[in-house]
């Protein structure tokens, strides 16, 4: 595997997640693999989960890790062809993408969407633009369409908790104060129809994902018909694709105790950071049901697993 971009680069996921659970009782087993190579994670967009457990996984491989902070730090990049830079974008993507290849033998990036045109953000410009002009692998740490380092650790995490062969797994929309980006709930349900699941999502109706990521996954707009017998909630605001970027608060939406308790004792799922008593009340999150804290320790496995497979490719 040359670059993780989206879960499509995943060549057989029984086999990356039965591995990934089989590191995580290791994690320093490949402790040599990565010495003497270096991890760059640029940063357009702030992270608390992606940016340590990336970093963690990318030391539990021997490696050295180097950490930007691009928004506010770094130069402000120009990504188009041609482009007479006499306003505000300071160094061209062809240049920048070059030179934090002499530097790192990986680079990871997180760039999230920007709301504000959807031709643009489904165009993948940052991340694309890497892939096109680095001379080293390109890691995913959540585009503007994808976050496929989440998907994979929900993957194995819900493999780690389920109680049947194929669970119920409802992934349920919930307001939210501020316009978010559609890219966890994409790839989730891209992993999803990957994974041996009854998998339904609910959400208000105009708040549809992208066809191309949702195609034949049944969605219901009763959230508690929905809920009815789950395993697995996993709950999660996005913006309209639509009506791109337009987001609501419904607090009819939130996740509730009662609701919680139309379900098959199911297990609570959030990527986090999550804004609580507004998409899930205290008791949720807080429940024995829920396993956001074990979902986030997962995420050193993914992206180990994901960096170890680059670096014996390299
Ligand atoms: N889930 C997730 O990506 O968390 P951070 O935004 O804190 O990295």
């Amino acid at each position: 595997m040359k670059n993780y971009f989206s879960i499509q680069d995943i060549d057989s996921l029984p086999d990356w997640v039965n591995e990934a659970i089989e590191m995580k009782k290791n994690p320093l087993s490949d402790k040599t693999l990565g010495v003497d190579k270096t991890i760059g994670l640029l940063f357009f967009n702030p992270s608390l989960r992606t940016r340590l457990s990336t970093q963690k996984a990318a030391l539990n491989l021997g490696m050295n890790v180097i950490v930007m902070n691009f928004s506010g730090e770094g130069w402000s990049l120009e990504y188009e062809d041609g482009t007479v830079m006499d306003q505000g974008t300071s160094e061209h993507v062809k240049e920048a993408a070059q030179v934090v290849s002499q530097y790192c033998d990986i680079i990871a990036i997180r760039a999230f969407a920007k709301l504000e045109n959807r031709e643009d953000d489904y165009s993948e410009k940052v991340l694309s633009s890497f892939i096109k002009y680095a001379t080293v692998p390109i890691v995913n740490m959540e585009s503007a369409t994808g976050h496929p380092l989440q998907a994979l650790t929900d993957a194995i995490t819900i493999t780690e908790n389920k109680k049947n062969k194929k669970p119920k797994v409802v992934l349920s929309w919930a307001p939210h104060p501020k316009a978010l980006p559609q890219a966890v709930a994409n790839s989730f349900v891209e992993m999803m129809q990957h994974m041996d699941a009854h998998f339904v999502i609910t959400h208000p109706v105009g708040f549809e994902l992208a066809v191309q990521f949702t195609k034949e996954v049944p969605i219901d707009y009763n959230q508690e018909n929905a809920l009815k017998d789950a395993d697995f909630v996993y709950v999660k605001n996005w913006s309209s694709y639509n009506d791109y970027g337009k987001s609501s608060q419904d607090p009819s939406w939130k996740i509730t105790e009662e609701k919680m308790k139309l379900t098959n004792d199911a297990k609570f799922m959030h990527c986090l950071p999550v804004r609580r008593n507004v998409v899930i009340d205290d008791a949720v999150i807080e429940s024995e049901n829920s396993i956001v804290i074990e979902q986030a320790n997962n995420r050193t496995y993914a992206a180990q697993l994901v960096v170890k497979k680059i670096l014996e490719n390299q």
